[in-house]
């Protein structure tokens, strides 16, 4: 299972990863809110949250991650037969956000363009339709560019706080040259307000512990479906080079294993050897980053893909408040290996700047004040 022959299969052809230039160390968070930092280093499991400077957005960082996937890949812009942006910070409830991209990077044509909205699921789906649309080859030999991208805030002293962060994954949808992805794929759906954010609210409204009951529930009705009928579940989740999971925060991940656990009566030692082995190496990236919604999953899943050889197979799990989820399985391709991405972030994260919990206030008390986006002349007589 863990290793077959790679397969020209569709997938993903190139990916870009683009992090803020700034960022906070949680021991500034918990001076500032008189709170233990150890909750939030051990017991939420986050170190670093990435923050974004005034004036820069979701846009700025789709934009980044675009240009580093497409500046990678074989193909030219021309070949691009589908834009699509995954999010939960809109920015306009009408105008898709893959506007402004295809705005930042000069792209009209033959392509269709738009935003795809599911909480932290949506770039996921995005990048599932993207895969779907390819195998029904809708437009022969054109790729999709497909980009989650996410800036997560909450309420100053929300207890979602220490989770916050921001970043964007772009992907090429075109042959498997990095990772295929499996044309099957196992989905759960229920609904529910775990969290949401009305028209107009400036942050979301969290029922933390039922978001958390709500995710763990979709863990297992997801792995139920992959795992039907195994009569040795835990050799089956073993023989995976690695699972990924959407990360709100890298301990729902452990919370979620434990789920699993039950789900499949793992003993003690299975589920500490599960999760040590094929979990938590991919959340190295995530723990500097904070939660980037809809592309926490796809940061992970980049973290992990350079480490595999090619022909490995791992899993994806996908969840978004509301709520709906999706499992599947991700083939690392021939070029896998290269990892060209992880110089893009390795330089982000050296490059960014720490603030001091003074600044960080000043930035959110600048950040109410933008209450609508207004297109720039220009953009509209252009
Ligand atoms: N040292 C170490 N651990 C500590 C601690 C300390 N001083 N104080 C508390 N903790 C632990 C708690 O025991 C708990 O661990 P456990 O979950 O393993 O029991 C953990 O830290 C969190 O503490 P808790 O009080 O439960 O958290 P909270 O009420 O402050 O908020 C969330 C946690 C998840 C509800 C909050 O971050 C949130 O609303 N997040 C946004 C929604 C979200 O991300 N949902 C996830 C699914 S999408």
């Amino acid at each position: 299972m863990s290793h077959s022959e790679p397969q020209a299969a569709v997938g993903i052809a190139s990916i870009g990863v683009q992090l803020p230039p700034l960022a906070m160390d949680m021991s500034e968070l918990a001076q500032l809110r008189g709170a233990d930092v150890n909750k939030y280093r051990h017991g939420l499991g986050c170190d670093v949250m990435a923050l974004c400077p005034e004036g820069y957005g979701v846009v700025d960082l789709a934009v980044g991650a675009a240009k580093r996937a497409l500046g990678r890949w074989r193909g030219d812009v021309s070949d691009i037969g589908l834009v699509s942006v995954g999010s939960e910070s809109a920015l306009d409830m009408s105008r898709p956000l893959s506007a402004w991209v295809a705005s930042e990077l000069g792209l009209r044509g033959n392509f269709r363009s738009y935003e795809v909205k599911h909480a932290c699921y949506g770039g996921t789906l995005a990048l599932r339709q993207a895969v779907e649309w390819k195998l029904a080859n809708v437009q022969p030999g054109k790729a999709a560019l497909v980009i989650a991208t996410d800036v997560a805030l909450y309420a100053e002293g929300d207890p979602g706080e220490p989770t916050q962060g921001a970043g964007a994954v772009a992907m090429i949808v075109e042959d498997g040259l990095v990772a295929s992805i499996a044309r099957a794929s196992y989905p759960y759906s229920e609904p529910a307000f775990d969290f949401w954010r009305p028209v107009g609210c400036a942050f979301p409204l969290v029922e933390g512990p039922l978001s958390l009951d709500c995710y763990q529930r979709a863990t297992a009705a997801c792995y139920e479906q992959l795992l039907a009928g195994e009569a040795e579940p835990f050799a089956r989740l073993m023989a995976y080079g690695a699972h990924c999971f959407h990360v709100p925060f890298p301990k729902m991940v452990k919370k979620a294993v434990s789920m699993l656990g039950q789900a499949f009566t793992l003993d003690e030692g299975q589920l500490t050897a599960f999760f040590e082995e094929k979990v938590q190496p991919s959340l190295a990236w995530n723990k500097q980053i904070g939660n980037a919604y809809t592309a926490s999953l796809w940061i992970s899943v980049a973290d992990q893909l350079r480490r595999l050889a090619p022909g490995t197979i791992m899993t994806a799990f996908s969840y978004g408040s509301g709520f709906g989820a999706e499992l599947f399985e991700i083939t690392a391709g021939p070029e896998c290996a290269r990892g060209a991405w992880a110089r893009d972030v390795e330089s982000d994260l050296a490059s960014r700047r720490l603030v001091k919990a003074s600044e960080y206030t000043k930035l959110r008390s600048g950040e109410r004040r933008v209450t609508a986006s207004v297109p720039p002349a220009a953009a509209i007589s252009a």
